[in-house]
């Protein structure tokens, strides 16, 4: 077991010590990793991890680990982004209910009408989507990755789908026209640019730093935007003496328990599909193999195209 000293208190740790144990004698068991995205509440992030990180990292890690078996601490599309780039492992989600709002705002017949309405205008979409949608795409794209993802198509305009404040914020930083669609973070979607007024207001000399899915507004406030991963190494880089990570919240309390000289401001607005994954669901599913994810060989073999083309460019 990691070290949760100062992580969690004495009682909790206590608490989750034997489920912890059995994860780590379940994992030797089946050969398998827990992959955790940068959102899992630190119990998870931790305490059973392997590898951890943003999307891009996670896309990045499945396809290079040579475990067996993959658990992925995170949401359905990224359980399915392991499975399109190592269709031969066992990929588990421990929670089938782990969706995402902006994978829920398209679909792949949507994809198709948009192709006809702009025809020859490229495709760039974000993996919080479906496998369906994936398939449809030129290319796919992370936070940490879009803007490069969209400059290296060469193109003058492109499709981006289906976060309009992502889309947005790539607009911003490009001069390659960007035609959006409507799609939004429910998380990210609810911070208000006064919301981060009242953060420097309240903390004076706070550093304010900020995820794309947010919307233009409140990028305008921030001192910083990048995707989860950036957003943390701008704090470990910068070490400011305070700062406020407007992101879902349990990115804070993972930071900080490795970032002690930093001040750490908290709004808390969680992700409730990331919050379906727990340690006792991550156990449940080594123990019974489940939740398989599984993606049609012929959406999948469309879908890898997009997703390796995105981890071909480099930004
Ligand atoms: P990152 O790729 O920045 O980790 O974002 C994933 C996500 O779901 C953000 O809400
Ligand atoms: Fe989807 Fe937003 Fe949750 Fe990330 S935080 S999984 S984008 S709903």
């Amino acid at each position: 077991m990691r070290n949760l000293a100062g992580v969690l208190p004495d009682v909790e740790i206590a608490a989750i010590t034997p489920v912890i144990a059995e994860i780590e004698a379940l994992k030797k068991e089946r050969r398998a990793v827990v992959l955790a995205h940068n959102y899992m509440t630190p119990d998870i992030f931790h305490g059973v991890a392997d590898l951890r990180g943003d999307s891009l990292a996670l896309a990045r890690m499945a396809a290079e680990t040579d475990a067996e078996v993959i658990v992925m601490a995170g949401v359905h599309f990224m359980a399915e982004t392991a499975k399109i780039l190592s269709p031969e492992k066992t990929v588990l989600i421990p929670d089938l209910r782990a969706g995402c709002s902006l994978a829920e705002s398209i679909t792949g017949a949507d994809v198709r009408l948009l192709r006809q309405r702009y025809p020859g205008v490229p495709v760039v979409t974000y993996v919080n989507t479906s496998a369906d949608v994936k398939a449809e795409s030129d290319i796919c794209c992370t936070s940490g990755n879009a803007v490069a993802v969209v400059e290296s198509l060469g193109a003058d305009r492109v499709i981006f789908l289906p976060d309009q404040y992502l889309g947005r914020w790539v607009a911003s930083q490009t001069d390659v026209d960007v035609i959006l669609w409507h799609g939004s973070c429910m998380v990210h979607e609810r911070f208000t640019a006064e919301e981060l007024r009242s953060y420097r207001k309240d903390h004076p000399g706070i550093r304010v730093i900020a995820h794309p899915e947010c919307p233009p507004d409140v990028l305008a406030e921030a001192d910083f935007v990048g995707s989860t991963a950036g957003m943390i190494s701008w704090v470990e880089k910068n070490r400011p003496p305070r700062v406020v990570m407007v992101t879902e919240c349990s990115m804070s309390d993972n930071v900080a328990a490795e970032v002690r000289d930093v001040e750490f401001v908290r709004p808390c607005n969680l992700c409730p599909h990331m919050k379906r994954i727990t340690l006792a669901g991550i156990a449940d599913s080594l123990r019974h193999m489940r939740h398989e994810v599984k993606v049609p060989a012929a959406i999948a073999e469309r879908a890898r195209r997009a997703v390796t083309r995105m981890l071909e460019v480099r930004p």
